[in-house]
């Protein structure tokens, strides 16, 4: 294997992803339509890997002219991270949610198992739900969804399952990724929300910036140590590790295969941990006052990884500190210029 396509190329896990598949000796090829990026995106990640990387700014379901790109580009792989991801929005659009990562992802898999073409999936511990039982392993049964974002990753899961039994040696993964957080140590390409951000580490780095308001943690209540909820938070560049590992399985396989992993650092923070790292990182008080529970939360949720490190030979390298400290080194560089993709 060594072309690979990413849709979803120029987003958050995607840019770090595609700078890791050059790392690793990989050709990528990003489609992104740029509905949840900009093309700075793009630019940060040549100026990491110092070169050109090749880039088509269009719809990953555009299947025609996604078929002749899988031909003219040789793709011997897929890593499909384009969907929708604000949880908040999907239960105000559930259609939005539903075309873009259902409809599409059935576009996008009649299209590569026809060809034959292995897929790497963004799944999320979203499908876990509120476990009974911590931390999470692969067997740890789902619960309903708690938003239309997440009942679409659990029906993304379960078509290609399907798919896969269907087939005669069509292969995919999928990566149930925990909280992914932090930046390229570049400081050249990290997470860009268009509009309010709603995750964590955004929102702590939009208030030290002083650009966002303070941060309100939703609620010191829970059954927890300091009350805070508890979160598994990935550094974004072991997370795109582990696609590049993900890649290797498949191209071991010979006939179908299917399987999923947890790809999280395995340990809990709360909320009022990551603002203690975030302040002993950066020498910074995070502006932060103690609000209402948020509606939707989970109280706490953490993976057991040993499946990902066992079988994908994926370990993380990184700490919550250097999440930390390279999510502050980007928000200090990004700006959002008025450009014309
Ligand atoms: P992101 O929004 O930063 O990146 C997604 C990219 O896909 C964006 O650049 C967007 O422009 C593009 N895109 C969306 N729809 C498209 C379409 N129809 N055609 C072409 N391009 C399209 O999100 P991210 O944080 O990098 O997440 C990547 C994947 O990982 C998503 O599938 C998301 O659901 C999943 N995921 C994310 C998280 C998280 O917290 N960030 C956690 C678990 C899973
Ligand atoms: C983390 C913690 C909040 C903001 C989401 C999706 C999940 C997955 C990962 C895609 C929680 C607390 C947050 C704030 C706060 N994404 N918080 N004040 O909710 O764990 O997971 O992203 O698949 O599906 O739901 O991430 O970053 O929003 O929250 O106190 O202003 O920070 O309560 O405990 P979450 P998050």
């Amino acid at each position: 294997m060594k072309n690979i396509l990413v849709t979803g190329g120029a987003g958050f896990i995607g840019s770090h992803t595609v700078v890791e598949l050059v790392n690793a000796g990989y050709e990528p090829v990003i489609v992104d339509n740029l509905s949840n990026s900009l093309p700075s995106a793009v630019r940060g990640i040549e100026k990491i890997i110092d070169k050109k990387v090749k880039f088509f700014k269009m719809d990953f379901e555009n299947i025609p002219a996604l078929k002749k790109i899988i031909k003219t580009e040789k793709i011997d792989g897929v890593i499909h991270f384009a969907a929708f991801k604000a949880v908040g929005e999907s239960t105000e659009q559930p259609l939005k949610y539903y075309r873009n990562n259902v409809s599409g992802l059935i576009e996008l898999l009649s299209l590569l198992s026809n060809e034959n073409i292995p897929l790497v999936f963004s799944s999320s511990c979203t499908v876990y739900g509120e476990p009974d039982k911590l931390p999470v392993d692969e067997n740890t049964p789902t619960k309903p969804a708690e938003s239309p974002y997440g009942a679409t990753k659990q029906m993304d899961e379960m078509m290609l399952s399907d798919v896969v039994k269907a087939s005669k040696n069509f292969r995919a993964i999928s990566l149930r990724y925990f909280n992914p957080v932090g930046a390229h140590p570049s400081g050249l390409i990290g997470e860009l929300p268009l509009g309010k951000p709603s995750n964590l580490f955004p929102v702590v780095t939009q208030a030290l910036a002083g650009t966002g308001g303070q941060l309100t943690v939703f609620g010191n209540d829970y059954d927890t140590p300091d009350g805070s909820c508890i979160r598994d938070y990935i550094h974004v560049v072991d997370l795109a590790k582990a696609h590049i590992k993900a890649l290797e399985l498949l191209s071991k396989q010979k006939d179908r295969y299917y399987d999923v992993f947890n790809v999280g650092n395995g340990k809990g923070n709360s909320v009022l941990e990551v603002i203690s790292t975030f302040e002993k990182t950066t020498g910074l008080k995070v502006p932060h006052k103690i609000g209402a529970r948020r509606p939707g939360d989970v109280v706490a949720i953490y993976a057991n990884c040993s499946k990902a490190n066992n079988e994908l030979n994926w370990k993380t390298e990184k700490t919550l500190e250097d999440a930390c400290r390279d999510a502050w080194k980007w928000q200090k560089n990004i700006t959002y210029p008025q450009e014309s993709s």
